[in-house]
């Protein structure tokens, strides 16, 4: 069966590698995000790697709640998706104490309440024939608060504890509800935090990403395609009984047990 998978922040880094992976897969595909010929480009970009997908490009700005809701309007009549890769852009880090109200407010719209609408939205749907998945990209801050990122895990939080609820309800039984939180991954949003972070402690960019390195017990930052790997067994057949898990990958870094 040929599956529609939506993957929102699908033009770059970890969406586009995740829409890759799912175009792999075989599923056919509709790139959200807010730049047109970022979007374009990605779309141009898959489509050399897998021709027989069908790609579609349509723009949302995942921070503004009428735009979300054109969205999912608009696939009730244009096709209803089988998989939601959900990834949104990161929010700038703060040293706690400083943070701005009208980023975090931003930023809990895109991270959380867009999610939600979503699985408002198309999970019945998806239910009712047979087959839903969604895959939320977070951040392993979801699990590891850190002190220089305090929105982090802030405006994600309230999208994995709809997740959760979700994922327990038998209205949902043939749908799935998981999130994967990614450690160090070399994407533009890496090489903007290691900017941000030198900038904060006054240490030259390489200096601030070797001591993230430091801290990898692989070595080395993950490459977005293991990522997608990733996304594209929870969306399987086979990643069916995966559900109601936030999925750490980070080569090892994370402390808790
Ligand atoms: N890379 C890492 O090491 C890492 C680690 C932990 C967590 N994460 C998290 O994973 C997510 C993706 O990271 P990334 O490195 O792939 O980032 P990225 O390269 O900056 O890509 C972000 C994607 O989201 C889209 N986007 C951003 N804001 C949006 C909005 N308001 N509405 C719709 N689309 C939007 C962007 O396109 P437009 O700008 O055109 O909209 C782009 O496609 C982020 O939330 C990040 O915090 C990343």
């Amino acid at each position: 069966v040929s599956r529609l998978a939506l993957v929102t922040g699908g033009s770059t880094g970890l969406g586009f590698a995740a829409a890759a992976a799912l175009a792999g897969r075989g599923c056919d595909l509709v790139l959200v995000a807010r730049n047109t010929d970022r979007l374009l480009a990605a779309r141009e970009r898959i489509h050399l790697l897998c021709p027989n997908v069908v790609i579609e490009a349509q723009v949302c700005d995942l921070e503004d709640m009428a735009s979300v809701s054109q969205l999912t309007a608009s696939r009730q009549t244009d096709g209803v998706p089988d998989i939601v890769v959900h990834v949104s852009g990161g929010p700038r880090l703060y040293v706690p104490g400083t943070e701005d109200e009208e980023e975090l407010r931003r930023h809990i719209q895109s991270h959380s309440l867009s999610l939600w609408s979503m699985m408002k939205t198309f999970a019945p749907m998806m239910q009712q024939r047979g087959f839903g998945r969604f895959i939320a990209v977070m951040s392993r801050a979801l699990a590891e608060p850190r002190a220089d990122n305090p929105l982090s895990a802030a405006v994600r939080l309230p999208a994995w504890a709809l997740m959760k609820s979700y994922s327990k309800s038998a209205s949902f039984s043939r749908v799935t509800f998981n999130a994967v939180l990614p450690g160090l991954f070399e994407t533009d949003r890496f090489r903007d935090v290691c900017v941000d972070l030198a900038r904060q402690n006054g240490e030259t960019v390489e200096l601030a990403r070797q001591r993230f390195l430091a801290a990898i017990p692989a070595g080395r930052v993950g490459r977005p395609e293991e990522l997608g790997a990733l996304c594209g067994l929870l969306a399987s057949d086979e990643g069916g009984y995966i559900n109601g898990q936030r999925i750490t990958i980070d080569g090892g870094s994370s402390s808790s047990i």
